[in-house]
This record gives structure tokens, sequence and C-alpha cells, in this order.
């Protein structure tokens, strides 16, 4: 199993520098099941750690369950400052669990709160135009990715599943 090169040559400079995060740039990881997307965001941020960065990691549904109770407890605002101060929300997962109308307002001013201010990687097996499926209106899905796109780069994960790849590597010939 091998990632592409023009992928390896971006992550490893995304590695080498974070110098992305210091501009306050997004990293936005796209592709199918099982092609890294995690692997690498979880790897990103444990470099950003080790350079004394603030790092908070959530599966996208996993936040918006936290934030849909924050928002039921009167305590959101105290959340989305603590959120504030990190350097680097990863989101993993956009994609596999569409959010309640509630779910995707919440996440949506999340994403506005981190525009121009803070790095946001988001891991997601869908392209930006199915994105609708899992926010449900379309106007905040635009304004969402608009603002997620507008400095970001965009890292495309292709092949077949490592998983996939590791189940068929265990059989015996
Ligand atoms: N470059 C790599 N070399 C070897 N193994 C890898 C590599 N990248 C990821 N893996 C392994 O492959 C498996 C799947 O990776 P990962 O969970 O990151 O995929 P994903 O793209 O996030 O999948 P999903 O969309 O289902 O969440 C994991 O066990 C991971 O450790
Ligand atoms: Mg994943």
């Amino acid at each position: 199993m091998t990632i592409s090169l023009s992928l390896m040559v971006v992550v490893r400079s995304c590695f080498r520098e974070l110098d992305w995060l210091e501009r306050k740039e997004n990293l936005l990881s796209m592709g199918a099941v099982g092609t890294g997307k995690t692997h690498m965001a979880t790897a990103l941020g444990v470099e950003a750690c080790r350079r004394g960065k603030a790092v908070q990691f959530y599966r996208a549904s996993d936040l918006v369950s936290v934030l849909q109770e924050k928002f039921a407890a009167g305590t959101l605002s105290r959340f989305r400052e603590k959120l504030k101060k990190t350097d680097l929300l990863i989101l993993d997962e956009v994609g596999y669990v569409p959010f309640s109308q509630t779910g995707s307002e919440l996440l949506f001013n999340v994403i506005a709160d981190c525009y121009e201010q803070q790095s946001v990687i988001v891991t997601s097996n869908l392209e930006f135009g199915q994105w609708t499926s899992v926010f449900g209106d379309t106007k905040l899905t635009s304004a969402l990715v608009d603002r997620l796109v507008h400095h970001a780069h965009i890292l495309s994960f292709t092949g077949e599943s490592f998983r996939f790849k590791q189940a068929m590597d265990r059989i015996p010939v």
C-alpha cells in the first residue's frame, strides 16, 4: 500500500514546518474509508503538541453532542471560549453521521469562531458537494465550507483502504 507522491510531499512539508499552523490555515483531508486521514490528523496533532501548541481532537459527531449538552446546560459560551484558546482544532470523521439542525448550527458557530483565528484539520469521506447531506441546510453548508476552504490546504487521500489491505494480507495463500 502506498500513498501518492504528491500527497506525501505535502504531508511531509506540513510536518516539517507547521507554518500553516502559524498562519492559521486549515488542512482538509478528504478521501475514501481507511485511506489514512485520521492517522495523519492524529500524527499532526501530536507533532503540534510536541511543539507546544494547544490541540483539541474531536470526532465531529462527539463535538456536536458536547455542544448540545453545553447549550442545554447554559454553559456553551464558556465552552466556546475554551475552544478558542486552542491553536488547532481537529474535527475527525465529518460525513459519516448527519447532524440535527441545532447540531449543525452549533458546529457552524465553532467553525466561524476558528476562521482566521485558529487552524482546523477536518477529515471527511465526502466531497464538499455532498456536505449538505450532513449539515442539512444548503446556505449554512456553503457558508461553512467557504470559511474552511478560504485559507486551506486540501489533501486528497486515494487508493484502497489500509484496513482492507491489511485484512487481505492476513489471509493465508
Ligand atoms: N501511511 C500508512 N501506512 C500504514 N498504515 C496506515 C497508514 N495510514 C493509515 N494507516 C493505518 O490504516 C488504518 C486506517 O487508517 P485511518 O483510520 O487513518 O483511515 P481513515 O481514512 O481515517 O478512515 P475512515 O474514513 O474510515 O475514518 C489504521 O489502522 C491506520 O493506522
Ligand atoms: Mg478516520
